[in-house]
């Protein structure tokens, strides 16, 4: 006999036995070294988040190239029955825009960082998802994936909403309410949920952004009415609507049927084998557990990534049919019968441990200087973390042999920088990619906001010395 389980509250300001304030001074204990991690030695996970500009230079051009020629069609057809097909395969393009506000918002796809921003900002405008607040919201998904009450982008809630669910096909249940919190940012009044998960800091911006959307939207509205023609509407706002399908589609494999209140992605995720097609609209986020295992690992690199890592995973489904297969009676059982109801994956007994970075215990605690390792011990663009009475560093080795320290942990939710990235100068956070300028320690990308501190650090003879005061 099913057991008919209460609904529970998702809201950010609900409360339930889980949630706690975003600002908790406990979160540390929450996130050192709780989130599952596959393992792998640290040289070759480093070869994994290598950054370049060329293959995502590539994959955008074409991407715009197509997003043109479709759009070219689509005009061309207007008032003959082309322009069906037309719009459809320009709206679903349109719509794929939102695998690229995600990528760039985890400022993975280039190395550039300029490239990362305006990508992302122009992607976040044509998926509708105001750039500055699904920054803040979107880290918050990662570092409390499907936690009820603190992430807000459970896409399924329980009991499953199949109506909800169907209808999002075409954006008709979750499209309107984004369309009204731009509209409410725009005029400077967010509401509850954002107030919640975005810093004061970030307000401003954050209503700027929302009033240049209005705005553009306004001006092809105007148009259209002007001419007396839906025709300028179809390629701006609209097309988000009436090409979502394909973003539904995948976007519901991610999450939807699995777990909830879990520290381990392989719970709570999905990894979904699909053509080479989706997987190009899609920026490979079909490999959903490796992204969120190590959001640092760009999209092009995840196939490879999956190869690596796939023995520590439940087996990835060889198809979209497989998925939904199981899916869809799991969530009618949770819309009718058992809102508690979740499938559980397959988790591999030989779990091994998170991936770990070589970590030095200071030998010389009652010294100002410690030793930290030798020089040949260290590469070029990378780090090793240090302890030493109760804190932890990350000492970093950039280009041209020079040496730097800085505190090990991140300034925005304490995640271990250590198990980061060094590249051009900076030291990307694992958590949620914000970076810090490795000489200044100034937080140069959101999230992180507050800055490091930084240490001296010297070579004597073939060892090197962190001074453990600034
Ligand atoms: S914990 Fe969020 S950027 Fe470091």
């Amino acid at each position: 006999m099913s057991v008919q389980a209460m609904p529970r509250d998702y809201s950010l300001t609900g409360v339930t036995e889980r949630a706690v304030p975003l600002d908790d001074f406990d979160i540390e204990s929450r996130m050192d070294g709780v989130w599952w991690k596959p393992t792998l030695p640290r040289q070759e996970m480093r070869a994994f988040m290598e950054r370049t500009d060329g293959p995502a230079l590539v994959h955008f051009g074409l991407w715009f190239v197509l997003l043109a020629a479709s759009a070219a069609w689509a005009v061309s057809a207007w008032g003959t029955w082309w322009a069906i097909p037309a719009f459809l395969i320009y709206g679903t393009i349109y719509s794929s825009s939102d695998a690229r506000w995600h990528e760039c918002g985890h400022g993975t796809p280039f190395r550039t960082q300029w490239l990362n921003e305006l990508f992302y900002h122009i992607s976040s405008f044509l998926t509708l998802r105001e750039a500055y607040m699904w920054r803040w919201s979107h880290s918050r998904h990662h570092t409390d994936t499907y936690f009820v009450g603190l992430d807000p982008e459970i896409q399924v809630q329980r009991p499953a909403d199949l109506l909800k669910i169907v209808m999002d096909f075409l954006y008709l249940r979750s499209g309107p309410p984004e369309v009204w919190r731009v509209v409410r940012n725009a005029f400077g009044r967010p509401g509850p949920d954002v107030r919640h998960f975005v810093p004061e800091s970030e307000r401003n911006k954050m209503y700027w952004s929302s009033r240049v959307y209005v705005a553009i939207i306004v001006g092809f509205a105007i148009w259209s009415i002007a001419i007396w023609s839906f025709l300028p509407m179809m390629f701006v706002l609209l097309p988000r609507f009436y090409g979502g399908w394909l973003h539904q589609l995948l976007g519901l494999t991610q999450h939807a049927g699995l777990g909830e209140d879990t520290h381990d992605h392989r719970e709570n995720t999905r990894t979904v084998f699909v053509n080479p097609v989706y997987r190009y609209l899609y920026m490979n986020m079909n490999y959903h557990i490796e992204h969120h295992s190590v959001p640092m690992v760009p999209y092009h690199a995840l196939g490879r990534f999956h190869e690596a890592v796939k023995d520590q995973m439940p087996p990835a489904y060889p198809n979209l049919w497989a998925v939904y297969k199981e899916m869809i009676p799991a969530l009618i059982k949770q819309a009718t019968e058992d809102a508690s109801y979740q499938i559980m994956r397959p988790i591999p007994t030989e779990q091994g441990k998170s991936a770990e970075v070589e970590s030095v215990a200071a030998a010389t605690a009652d010294s100002e200087w410690i030793e930290v390792c030798p020089v040949g011990a260290l590469e070029e663009n990378d780090v090793v973390r240090v302890d030493h009475g109760g804190r932890f560093f990350a000492v970093c080795r950039l280009e041209g042999d020079a040496y730097h320290a800085t505190d090990g942990l991140c300034t925005h939710e304490y995640a271990d920088l250590t198990d980061g990235i060094v590249f051009d100068g900076v030291i990307e956070c694992p958590l949620h990619n914000g970076r810090f300028d490795i000489v200044s320690g100034d937080a140069v990308r959101s999230p992180a906001c507050g800055s490091l501190q930084t240490y001296p650090v010297e070579v004597r003879g073939d060892s090197i010395f962190l001074r453990v005061r600034a």
